[in-house]
Parts: C-alpha cells; structure tokens; sequence
C-alpha cells in the first residue's frame, strides 16, 4: 500500500478532484463525512484526511509515504522531507495586510499577528525590521481591528475577509500552492509507486 496523507477543508476539494481525474480516487472520500481512512485495493493507495497543518507531520514521521500541503505550511515548519511537485492547486498567496487607514511607525517595533510565525519571523530578519510576533490560530484579521497588532502576516487568496474587515494588503511575501511531498525513506524504497503517481499527476497538471 501507499500511504498518502492529503488536508482535510477548502484545498482537499481541490485535491480529491485532482485525485479522481488520475483514477485513483476512493468512493465516498469526497462526502462529508467523519471517516479518516479511505482505502482504494485495486489501486494499492491508502488515504489519510488530515487537518492540513499536519499533513507533513505525517510524511516526515512515516506514517504516510506522501502528501500534499501548502507551501505556507513547509515555508512555516520547514519539515526533514522530500519536496516533489507544485500541484497548481490551492494558488494563493503570504502577504502582509493592514487596515486600510494604517501609517507605519518605523521607530517602534512592529507588531505582527499570525499563524505563520517562523515566515514572519524571517521575513521581518530579512528586512532588518524588528518585530513582536504575535501567534494566533485563526480569524487573524480581528488582531488589527482589535489593536493587538499593527499588521498582519497571512494567506491572502480571493481578498475577500481582507476587504469586509477594512483591511488591504501592503506587501506581498510570496505566492503559495500545493505540493507533493514524500517521506525521505519511501522516497528510496517505494521509488517506484512514487514514480507511477508523479507521472500521473503530471499528465493531469
Ligand atoms: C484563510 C486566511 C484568510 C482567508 C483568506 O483562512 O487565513 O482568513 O482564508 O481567503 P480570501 O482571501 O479568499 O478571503 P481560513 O479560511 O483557512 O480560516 P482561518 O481564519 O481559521 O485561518
């Protein structure tokens, strides 16, 4: 079996659909349901729905042989794995968003709220600017309206929650989509089902 870890939510439609068209999908993965492991026998593949953010949790530790995740997510954990294939799915992009009426203070520090701590972290490094991270889960927009933070750094993809909270985006980081991802060893010792799915996956792309 090959054990493919795939993210759960908005880029798991995505993903199914991408997975149905090379003929490898699994009755009943694209429902709504609570089940977890979804296994296709005639073509050897065992999936696992997981919450995106631990996809590659899975790959780096074994439990499955690939997966697919967001670039925003290895950007952000920098996970020990072998990254295959941009997937062109999932398109979008890291940005740095502020409200609408924001005047930067450069003598203070920045104040940043965020999922993605460690690319904020580097990114602010890499400008020379010094910032206070502030780690939050979600519904980040709140963190300026609410004046915990100045700005913040997040995934910006139709636009649509920076503009009905009054934000906008003042500098784009870098644009994200989907990769294929596989563990270091599966890499080596299951070269040839890897092979078989990155050749269909290209066909489709
Ligand atoms: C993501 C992101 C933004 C939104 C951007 O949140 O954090 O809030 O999507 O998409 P848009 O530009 O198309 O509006 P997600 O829906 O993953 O949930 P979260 O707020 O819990 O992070």
């Amino acid at each position: 079996m090959l054990n493919i870890a795939l993210p759960k939510g908005r880029l798991g439609e995505q993903v199914y659909k991408l997975i149905a068209e090379i003929g490898y999908a699994c009755p009943g993965m694209e429902e709504d349901n609570r089940k977890l492991v979804f296994e296709s026998p005639e073509n050897q593949v065992r999936y696992l729905l997981v919450k995106p953010s631990d996809v590659a949790i899975y790959v780096e530790r074994g439990a499955a042989d690939v997966g697919v995740v967001g670039k925003d997510i290895l950007l952000d954990s920098e996970p020990d794995v072998y990254e295959l294939m941009d997937l062109k799915i999932g398109a979008c992009r890291l940005a740095v968003a502020a409200p609408n009426d924001y005047i930067e203070d450069k003598d203070a520090a920045l104040r940043v709220a965020t999922k993605f701590t460690q690319v904020a972290r580097n990114y602010y490094a890499s400008k020379n600017r010094e910032a206070d991270i502030i780690k939050l889960n979600g519904s980040i927009e709140l963190a300026p309206i609410l004046g915990i933070s100045d700005v913040i750094v997040d995934i910006v993809e139709s636009g649509a929650t920076l503009r009905e909270n009054d934000l906008r985006v003042i500098e784009t980081i870098t644009p994200i989509s989907a990769r294929l991802i596989a563990n270091r060893s599966s890499f080596i010792f299951k070269s040839e089902r890897i092979d078989a799915l990155m050749s269909a996956l290209r066909e489709v792309i």
